[in-house]
């Protein structure tokens, strides 16, 4: 069995065909960073008309090189939720039209469920059950993770997401779109004990979920002073800048880390799997590692290519096909949560 999968939550457009057996016969990610850069955020209705203009271009390169024409693929999978709406409803029309036009079953994902599902195909082996961090752009959320079809929330973050607050600070330093990158370059030669930034949440047993923005205002009092906003006249040496995205960085990861291990304690499961952009973090990666280690917890992070956005990690898909469940051309977009430019 052979599908092909396409991914346009956010600002990613995105398309793979995987077989059933989990091999990856091509994938094309086109990113659109570039148009939302001077904005330091995604622009939605940018988002979508870029989707727009890549969606068939994108689908194009994944059969070619995949070396396969429509009529050999078995079923089509979208990205439907959550997402950007104008963004989504591309991805959504395109997947529906070739169903229809193939005579070949559609099938819904879940694009957090599938930041997760990433790890199983990375690893390899059954993953299921696990507890699910996916840290990302638009969302920062802990699961268990019964089986492919059954996602419980366990919680999240009650503000911004954790991609979020790299970008926003990033734009604080002064540093380029997207922000999380940007910062843990810099970071590198910072001192993460530079500045005591507060971990919200973290020694609260009771509950599993995050709060950044706290965080993000504490950033800004840190370079205009306290009880300031404006830092549009301060200058920042590179030392500081450095200094300050180091102690950022470590308070996001602490968070992450230590709610992570408590869904562990918490589920009595015994194994982690990371998804999301900002699970590309090294220092993040590092810190699970070292935690789970000490929780006597088996630990499987996506690999770089498969922690940002692409469609590799739609073969979720495959699951509810194997199931024999498949969606509808009455499939729907459910945006959910969203993340805008400059808020
Ligand atoms: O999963 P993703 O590609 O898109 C969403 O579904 O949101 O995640 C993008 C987010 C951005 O906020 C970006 O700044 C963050 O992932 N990110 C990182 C790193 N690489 C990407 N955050 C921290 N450290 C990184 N190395
Ligand atoms: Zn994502």
């Amino acid at each position: 069995m052979k599908i092909l999968t396409i991914e346009s939550t956010c600002d990613e457009t995105a398309a793979a065909i995987v077989t059933d057996e989990l091999e990856i016969l091509s994938s094309v990610v086109a990113s659109q960073e570039e148009l939302h850069a001077r904005f330091k955020g995604v622009v939605p209705e940018i988002a979508a008309r870029a989707h727009l203009e890549r969606i068939l271009p994108v689908i194009d390169e994944t059969l070619e090189r995949a070396n396969l024409t429509l009529d050999e693929l078995d079923a089509i999978a979208v990205a439907h939720t959550p997402g950007l709406a104008g963004s989504l409803l591309v991805g959504l029309v395109a997947a529906k039209t070739l169903s229809l036009a193939l005579g070949k079953p559609l099938v819904g994902i879940n694009h957090l469920h599938a930041h997760i599902y990433a790890c199983r195909i990375a690893s390899g082996e059954d993953i299921f059950p696990c507890v699910g961090l996916i840290a990302s752009g638009g969302h920062s959320s802990l699961y268990q993770c019964n089986s492919p079809f059954d996602f419980a929330h366990l919680g999240g973050t009650i503000d911004d997401a954790a991609g979020e607050a790299f970008d926003k600070v990033a734009s604080m330093l002064g540093l380029p779109y997207p922000g999380g990158p940007a910062i843990s370059r810099v970071a590198k030669d910072g001192d993460p004990k530079a500045y005591q930034f507060p971990r919200s949440f973290i020694r609260d047993r009771t509950r599993l979920d995050f709060s950044f923005s706290g965080l993000k205002t504490a950033v800004r009092y840190a370079i205009a002073g306290p009880g300031k906003l404006d830092f549009s006249k301060i200058e920042l040496s590179d030392q500081q800048i450095s200094d300050l995205a180091a102690s950022f960085q470590a308070a996001v990861v602490d968070c992450l880390t230590a709610k992570s291990i408590l869904a562990l304690e918490q589920t009595g499961l015994n194994t982690l799997c990371v998804g999301g952009g900002v699970a590309a973090n090294q220092v993040l990666r590092q810190q699970l590692e070292v935690a789970a280690a000490a929780a006597g917890a088996k630990l499987i992070i996506a690999p770089l290519a498969l922690c940002t956005d692409n469609a590799v990690m739609g073969a979720i898909a495959i699951e509810k096909l194997k199931a024999g469940i498949h969606d509808d051309l009455n499939l729907d977009v459910a945006p959910g949560l969203v993340r805008l430019a400059g808020k």
